[in-house]
């Protein structure tokens, strides 16, 4: 069953039905200040990172799930209403949720009244606005008690979840004319403040919330609501929120606006105060001032969207297939900007308070939106290298706040340094800015030892070849990209974590294939870069390093019909017909394909055939087979998992693209096409009610053939699988691929596609790319003519014109 449809047009997925299988949300925001929002109006704000700067509060985990989050309450008469349906789950007469890009819309209607609510946070600005419509349709006049509520988080998410015995005493605010200040803290080591506000002269107020919903009563039911009127209490200590009363006529046919702001303010240490005790409000005022009315909000909103506009607009595809062209040209690159902005703190699977940013996954994400913002990608590859050891070793996480390495995870995981190399040649690719190379980057975020960018990459690529294991091939260290294979771990205790524990290193023998092949992929890029800027002996040391791996992998990476995934700490083969369970791991298949690894002795087609006849299934490629049954301590947290759940043989849909592009290195493209449909949102939507997650962004895990329930998905949003997945159909299946001295087109499609177009912004000319295929082909480029002129080669070269250029390909 569906529960809404794209509208494609607007950019907006439209949800009809509020009873969607999980929360489908969105995200406000993409710069400092961000907002989650369901489509039943749950969420929370935040500044900057989710754990330290919380700005309302939500409870993860609750019954039902998704309640707390940005309410109005409505009261006509004796029936009380929610625009988006919850909190009060009064049925309405209809509902539509339009979540779009960085705005949400909630339409309810009931008894003749239409609540509508805007909800998005402007460009450069620290607030969530909520421009809320009401209208009569009746052919009488309405008078309407309108409540707003917001509740407070205490600045610190994970603080605010257990520490009651403060908690219950601190709680301060202010309340003056229609603003409610929230100033916990403020008077001692804070200079934040955050408020809720109103453009119009309120009727009464509420911000203590035992007073407002009484003791005994839930979301849906506060005292203060059924009752129709607010108690103007001020919150000391407890639980400060912030709601406001309003009393409306309406006139029949008449509509009112009204514009709350939901703000965040820092003050100077000498600004803090107007005086005694009182808070310096001006910069709240002045932000409440920029939107105080309907004609400036609308500006702001056509703002957003004239950035999402620029942002969308530089890569364009036209299939004549709705379901691809929506997921390439809007949702797919939509959630690389949200995972470029959030990494893995915050979704609803993720609680804000566990991760920072990710070293690996931070440089995976940037192959998503690098065309997009790639000054911001820049800043963030120095901010992740920043976190880098000397010898190329690196902090596998940081603090987005303080972007300091992380001590309570420390390194040790040996695939993230290559990932480094991933993220800096995709942004040169990209942007053709060599001088990044230069810039000094500090290592251990210690400019005492800074050295320039390239020279952490050689630390990278070196990392690996200095810490080579028995069979030639890299040491695995506490995990490589799969952080639950954990070779040198063996934990038989509950509270270690599988990650940061290793029990047993002292000659240990875990090596990793899937970073071999990482590492031939990524040393070939580093070696194409250092000959591109001249360091051609760089790049012979580096390529003999390169072939000893090629040897090692071809030598003791292969298993007969596949790549072997592993040595453990003994020595024994992971991922090997020799083995009892999980014979076979998705990991080094993709890598080694994707190097063309034994490409002439015919590995690469053996290794995705097995991939094909043992991993695929249904909803798409399992991660290993069979899924493990029971505790291997060798192996660590990947056999916790019940079978066909997460790393244990479910479908990771972040490695499916691996194969994706595998398959189109072998030019197969009716295999790559099959696999990346399979776990592709927009093609799943009629199957919400096994999929559960938003159909229209990719989620990280899709439980596997193993499983109690396989199609079902989980962790939706916060994942490398939307880089990923925009990476693959992108560069490799619609084959247009930036490259340092142009756009190279190969393509690898399916046989039966007649023809598609690209349009591609590309270093200061755009790109009108069309592909016919009047032979029935999947790859392999017969012809090019470039504004009518034949060229000899798929790499389209640069024009830095400003102008439009017609690029028709035959295949
Ligand atoms: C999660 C982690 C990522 C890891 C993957 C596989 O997505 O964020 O770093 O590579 O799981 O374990
Ligand atoms: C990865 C895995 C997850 C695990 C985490 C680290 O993100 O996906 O299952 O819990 O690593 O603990």
């Amino acid at each position: 069953m569906k529960y809404g449809y794209f509208d494609d047009r607007n950019r907006e997925y439209v949800i009809t039905n509020p009873r969607t299988p999980w929360p489908w949300i969105n995200y406000l925001g993409n710069e400092d200040f961000f907002s989650l929002i369901s489509n039943t109006a749950g969420g929370y704000s935040f500044y900057k990172d989710a754990k330290f700067r919380r700005l309302t509060r939500y409870r993860y985990n609750n019954v039902p799930m998704d309640c707390g989050g940005k309410y109005f309450y409505i009261k006509d008469n004796d029936t009380i209403w929610s625009p988006g349906w919850k909190p009060c789950k009064t049925e309405l007469d209809q509902y539509e949720c339009r979540h779009g890009m960085n705005y949400t819309i909630l339409k309810g209607v009931k008894e003749e009244v239409t609540a509508e609510v805007l909800y998005f946070v402007p460009l450069k600005t620290w607030a969530e606005i909520q421009k809320l419509t009401l209208t009569n349709n009746s052919s009488h006049p309405k008078q309407l008690k309108l409540f707003s509520f917001v509740e407070w988080c205490l600045w610190n998410a994970a603080s605010d979840m257990e520490n009651f015995q403060r908690n219950f005493s601190t709680g301060e605010v202010e309340i003056e004319g229609s603003v409610i200040y929230h100033k916990t803290e403020y008077k001692e080591r804070r200079d934040h403040y955050s408020y809720y506000s109103v453009n119009t002269p309120v009727q009464g107020f509420d911000t203590d919330r035992e007073t407002f919903f009484g003791l005994y009563n839930g979301f849906e039911e506060p005292q203060v609501v059924s009752e129709g009127m607010p108690r103007f209490s001020e919150a000391h200590g407890w639980s400060p929120i912030a709601s406001h009363y309003l009393e409306v006529e309406l006139q029949p046919g008449e509509s009112k606006d009204f514009i709350f702001v939901l703000g965040y303010v820092e003050n100077h240490a000498e600004e803090k105060w107007e005086s005694k005790n009182i808070i310096n409000k001006d910069k709240a005022k002045e932000t409440i001032a920029r939107f105080d009315t309907s004609v400036k909000v609308d500006t702001a909103l056509a703002e957003l969207r004239q950035y999402w506009d620029n942002l969308l607009g530089v890569f364009t595809v036209d299939s004549g297939d709705d379901k691809l062209d929506r997921m390439v040209n809007i949702w797919n690159q939509y959630q690389c900007m949200i995972t470029f902005c959030f990494s893995r703190s915050a979704s609803y699977f993720e609680s804000g308070i566990g991760r920072g940013m990710g070293f690996r996954d931070s440089n995976q994400d940037l192959i998503g939106f690098v065309h997009q913002i790639p000054e911001r990608a820049r800043e963030r590859i120095i901010d992740i290298a920043s976190t880098q050891f000397p010898d190329g070793g690196c902090y596998h996480q940081y603090q987005p706040l303080t972007k300091r390495g992380n001590n309570e995870v420390g390194g040790g995981f040996n695939d993230d340094p290559l990932w480094l190399i991933l993220g800096t040649t995709c942004y040169i690719k990209e942007t053709a800015d060599f001088g990044i190379l230069d810039e000094l980057v500090p290592f251990d975020n210690n400019p005492a030892i800074a050295r320039s960018l390239f020279h952490h990459l050689t630390v990278s690529f070196d990392h690996v070849v200095n810490n080579l294991g028995p069979h030639g091939l890299p040491l695995i260290g506490r995990a490589d990209w799969n952080d639950c294979l954990n070779l040198n771990c063996f934990s038989n205790d509950p509270n270690e974590s599988f990650q940061t524990t290793e029990n047993k290193t002292e000659g240990s023998k875990a090596e990793s294939v899937m970073i071999a092949g990482l590492f031939v992929v990524y040393g070939r890029e580093y070696v194409a870069l250092c000959r591109k800027i001249g360091k051609s002996q760089e790049a012979d040391r580096a390529q003999t390093q390169i072939d000893l791996m090629v040897e090692s992998i071809k030598n003791n990476g292969w298993d007969g019909e596949w790549f072997i995934r592993a040595y453990d700490f003994y020595g024994a083969k992971v991922g090997s017909k020799e083995n009892e369970e999980a014979k076979i791991f998705i990991e080094s298949q993709g890598w080694c394909t994707m190097a063309g690894i034994g490409q002439q002795e015919g590995q690469c087609i053996k290794a995705l055939d097995s991939v094909k006849q043992l991993l695929d299934c249904e909803h798409g490629i399992v991660l290993n087979h069979p899924a493990f049954t029971k505790y291997y301590v060798e192996y660590g947290e990947i056999s916790t998992y019940p079978a066909g759940y997460k790393e244990n043989a479910g479908i990771f849909c972040h490695n499916n693209p691996w194969i994706v592009i595998g398959e189109t290195e072998a030019g197969n493209g009716n295999r790559a096409w099959d696999y990346y449909r399979k776990i592709c949102p927009s093609y799943l939507e009629s199957i919400s009610d096994l999929h559960k997650t938003e159909p229209y962004v990719y989620a990280q895990m899709i439980a596997g053939k193993d499983a109690f329930r396989p199609g079902e998905a989980k962790n939706s949003w916060l994942t490398g699988t939307a880089s990923w997945n925009f990476y693959a159909v992108t560069q490799y299946i619609l084959g247009i691929r930036p490259d340092y001295d142009g756009l190279i087109i190969d393509p690898c499609i399916p046989q039966d596609w007649k023809s598609f177009k690209v349009s591609r912004q590309f270093r200061g000319a755009t790109y009108q790319v069309t592909v016919d295929n009047p032979h029935g082909r999947m790859k392999g480029v017969k012809k090019i003519v470039v504004d009518g002129k034949t060229v000899l080669s798929n790499l389209i070269p640069l024009f830095m014109d400003g102008k439009s250029h017609d690029v028709m390909v035959v295949l």
